[in-house]
């Protein structure tokens, strides 16, 4: 390209160049893909020192507005294309840095309420008691409730910090202090915090293939390097963690999406890892209170002794994604500064709401909520199992599980891994399901559907899946 920079001598050179070029890319002069003078040659034509160039196209690089491919050259990045074009957005000037690309749109059923509702990870809303909750929440709102209206504890209510611990400790043996609990807004901010306190950009983080995107991308936007670690039948497959990895993201009660809990031995090779690679663990334990085999099962946490796992843990799911609520129990190294983190990102989180919660654990209502609810799951769990067990030509196999609101289920060898195509037919005869492949940050290797069931009473499910099975054609 023909690349017109001149230039003011008695100004910083570099930094002339460097802006000149990143307004060319921006007004779309230089396009996405197309070369730029290589330092030597724009170096000889501008007049300056070839280290001149050199750092104002280090510079456009880091910020991501040129790429160099090794023995070919420099060029526009492809990267900001979306974010680039202002004629095509008339919506100003700024664009994000290059760790904000262009958001990945998941296709997901669009209508309001899908005839068979197999939506993964939303609970069961319509059994929710909702006066219970107004009448603790319209108590919860008096001014005395709400410490006068000022600035409350950054780590969250004590009085809820002393219901959850209460809770965690008895079903999960998570070990902890009240102290070093911190009140999140949901299991999302939690991991936010962690990578905060945690992590360095550039640095590698490994989370499970398939797992949960909306992780991936958190962990992506601080600028990790997000590496996927498959998943076999005992868990997060230790032997594949590449040894650089500073932190693993794992589900271990109810792999997420795949339903596998982590095995014992798993569990302790991969705190071993951790301990031999100088590494941190986070446990996100999102939806454990509905376990169904009966065995309460001990949290990853809970066997660790040298201090690396971080315990997540959210009420999205026991109660209601709505309510914002999670919570993170750290080791007592990084308790400080995870504090703080909480009190730089939202200084705490909404007390009307903790408060709320508070009463509504402490009343017992919150536990008869999950009672109940773990009964009406395991009803429809059963039945999803069933039906598809029952078939005598097995098209769609569940893969085993004991918890949660979701079955994976697996289509017949052969069938392409992208479900996204058969998931869109399901949609458009009102069947809302989730494609598997979209849960892994890789590229998806085995074809199958997530079927939720917090939306779903159990007398609709057989009409449901056969619906299903019809859409496919
Ligand atoms: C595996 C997993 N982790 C975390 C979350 C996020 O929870 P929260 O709503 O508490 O941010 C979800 C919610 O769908 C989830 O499925």
């Amino acid at each position: 390209v023909d690349l017109q920079i001149n230039l003011d001598r008695d100004q910083d050179l570099s930094g002339q160049i460097y802006r000149k070029i990143r307004r060319a890319v921006l007004d779309g002069r230089l396009r996405p893909g197309e070369a730029v003078p290589a330092t030597r040659e724009l170096a000889r034509r501008i007049g300056v020192a070839r280290g001149t160039v050199g750092v104002a196209y280090e510079r456009l690089t880091g910020e991501g507005f040129l790429e160099s491919r090794i023995g070919a050259g420099t060029f526009v990045s492809q990267r900001r294309r979306e974010a680039r074009d202002p004629g095509s957005s008339p919506d100003g000037a700024l664009r994000p840095h290059p760790r904000w690309p262009p958001p990945r749109t998941w296709a997901t059923f669009s209508g309001d309420h899908p005839e068979f509702d197999f939506r993964a990870g939303v609970p069961d809303l319509r059994s929710f008691p909702f006066r219970s909750w107004q009448r603790i929440v319209t108590r919860q709102l008096s001014r005395s409730a709400m410490c006068n209206g000022e600035y409350g504890d950054v780590i969250g209510l004590p009085a809820l910090r002393a219901a959850i611990h209460r809770h965690i400790s008895i079903s999960r043996a998570v070990d902890t202090h009240p102290d070093r609990i911190i009140v999140t807004s949901g299991a999302t901010q939690a991991l936010d915090l962690i990578a905060r306190v945690l992590l360095v950009a550039g640095e590698r983080v490994a989370v499970e293939e398939p797992g949960y995107p909306p992780s991936h991308e958190l962990l992506q936007s601080m600028g990790a390097h997000v590496v996927p670690v498959p998943v076999d039948a005992q868990g997060i497959v230790t032997d594949a963690i590449p040894d650089d990895v500073r932190l693993v993201h794992v589900s271990p009660t109810h792999q997420y999406p795949l339903g596998v809990t982590m095995s014992a031995s798993r569990r302790r090779d991969l705190l071993a890892w951790a301990d031999r690679h100088d590494a941190a663990i986070v446990e996100d334990d999102y939806d454990s209170e509905f376990r169904f085999d009966g065995r309460p099962l001990e949290a990853l946490q809970s066997l660790d002794s040298s201090g690396r796992v971080l315990y997540v843990g959210t009420f999205s799911k026991s109660l209601m994604p709505a309510l914002r609520l999670g919570f993170l129990v750290a080791p007592p190294s990084l308790q400080p500064a995870l504090a703080k983190a909480k009190f730089v990102s939202d200084w705490h989180s909404n007390l009307a709401a903790q408060a709320a919660l508070a009463e509504f654990i402490n009343e017992g209502t919150f536990a008869r909520h999950v009672r109940r609810m773990r009964n009406r799951y395991q009803a429809r769990h059963e039945r999803i199992n069933e039906i598809l067990d029952q078939t005598a030509d097995p098209w769609l196999r569940p893969l085993p599980a004991q918890a949660g609101l979701h079955i994976t289920a697996l289509l017949p060898a052969g069938t392409p891994p992208d479900t996204l195509p058969l998931a869109r037919k399901a949609w458009a005869a009102n069947v809302a399901v989730q494609p598997l492949s979209q849960t892994y940050a890789g590229t998806p290797t085995r074809a199958g559907f997530i079927l939720g069931y917090g939306g779903i009473v159990r007398s609709r499910i057989a009409d449901g899946i056969s619906r299903l099975r019809d859409s496919l054609g």
